[in-house]
């Protein structure tokens, strides 16, 4: 897990070697997990430093099949800047983003011992005329389907860089200001646990980084049923919904300057009290706001589709038999529902869901259609 994971110094989970021409190598493997947001960032004040109109807090997921894992060796062997996704090359110099994280992590490089006892100074290992990464990303789960997978991406993306560079982080937190410049969503997926994403007022974006509130293990009984309504990539791009949202929803300016704040205290005091009934209650009306922000954008932007709304419904008429929130639904930028429950409830409710969503036929068994696993790392202990 990267809260864990963070514990060693950068750099001292990458090895070195040479390859078959006689050159070096450095080389690293990472995962990094997704996260939901409970409080929404949607909408940037600064595109080019990808700097939002508001702070945002989410719950880091543990689950194995929602998360990005990324190779990354470098060397001066090779010609280019490279970087395969899913099995397919994308064009390194076509992306700002990836072109961003990278220029980040080799400003923060340091020196580099090889295999054979000679040592790369750090300008030389970061010069891209001298040394070049080839990067091979996949995802366990859907890519651009509103399942945060940008956010799981760039955390790892940065991540593991960060190990084959052996990056020095300038100040606490550097390392998630530049998974932000890949996805705003990514800052917050390189810790475990509770972490909020503060927006920041530096004009240069060095105080908009993700710290963590609460760490993993903090909330064990807390768990997550996710319900991948589609697979199909979403119509609407974040960061083009975002900027159409800014430049015409009166909603999502009122949303920013006066709901946040207060909600990000409030939801982290009931995080931090384990208080199921108010985190609940506080998820549902966020995630209800950013989609009324997304239909008062013009031309509006509907990310929800039936499915979800029944979901919704489903949600609510569960929560008044038990005469309390005992789940929370919450959508991002698509119409996948992620369900935050509690131990105690979450078989009748994954019941419930499937009595209402019946097994497609094309599905061999339950145990095909159904994933479920604890919300939260520590949960695995
Ligand atoms: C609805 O982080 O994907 O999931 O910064 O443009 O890459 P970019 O956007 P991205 O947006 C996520 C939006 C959201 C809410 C959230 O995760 O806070």
């Amino acid at each position: 897990a990267a809260s864990t994971a963070a514990a060693a110094p950068l750099g001292a989970t990458s090895t070195t070697g040479t390859l078959a021409s006689g050159e070096p190598f450095v080389t690293a493997t990472f995962s990094a997990p997704t996260n939901i947001a409970v409080i929404k960032y949607w909408g940037k004040r600064d595109v080019k430093l990808n700097l939002p109109i508001n702070s945002s807090v989410s719950v880091t997921l543990n689950q194995d099949d929602l998360r990005a894992m990324t190779s990354v060796m470098i060397s001066p062997a090779f010609e280019k800047d490279r970087l395969w996704l899913n099995g397919e090359e994308e064009d390194v110099s076509k992306s700002k983003r990836i072109q961003t994280v990278l220029a980040g992590i080799r400003a923060i490089a340091t020196d580099r011992t090889l295999a054979d006892g000679t040592v790369v100074p750090a300008a030389e290992l970061a010069d891209p005329s001298k040394w070049r990464a080839h990067i091979v990303s996949a995802n366990s789960f859907p890519t651009a389907a509103g399942l945060a997978s940008s956010a799981a991406g760039y955390a790892c993306l940065t991540r593991v860089l960060a190990e084959v560079y052996g990056a020095a982080e300038p100040t606490p937190n550097a390392l998630t200001a530049i998974a932000r410049q890949g996805s705003g969503s990514a800052s917050r997926s390189l810790y475990g646990g509770f972490v909020r994403w503060n927006m920041g007022a530096a004009a240069d974006g060095s105080d908009s980084f993700a710290e963590q509130v609460a760490t993993a293990d903090h909330w064990p009984d807390l768990e997550v049923i996710v319900c991948v309504v589609s697979a199909d990539k979403k119509e609407t791009g974040s960061t083009a919904g975002m900027t159409t949202s800014v430049e015409t929803s009166e909603l999502l300016a009122h949303r920013a300057a006066a709901v946040v704040e207060p909600r990000l205290s409030a939801i982290e005091a009931a995080y931090t009290a384990r208080d199921f009934p108010t985190f609940g209650a506080i998820t549902m009306r966020d995630s209800n706001q950013f989609h009324a922000c997304c239909l008062d954008t013009f031309p509006p932007i509907f990310y929800m589709n039936d499915v979800s709304k029944r979901l919704i419904a489903l949600v609510h008429r569960f929560n008044a038999k038990h005469g309390s929130i005992v789940a929370a639904y919450t959508f991002d930028a698509g119409p996948n529902a992620v369900i935050y429950t509690t131990k105690a409830h979450t078989a009748a409710l994954l019941a419930t869901v499937m009595a209402h969503f019946p097994r497609p036929a094309a599905l061999a068994s339950d145990a095909e259609y159904v994933s479920s696993a604890p919300a939260l790392e520590a949960a695995k202990a």
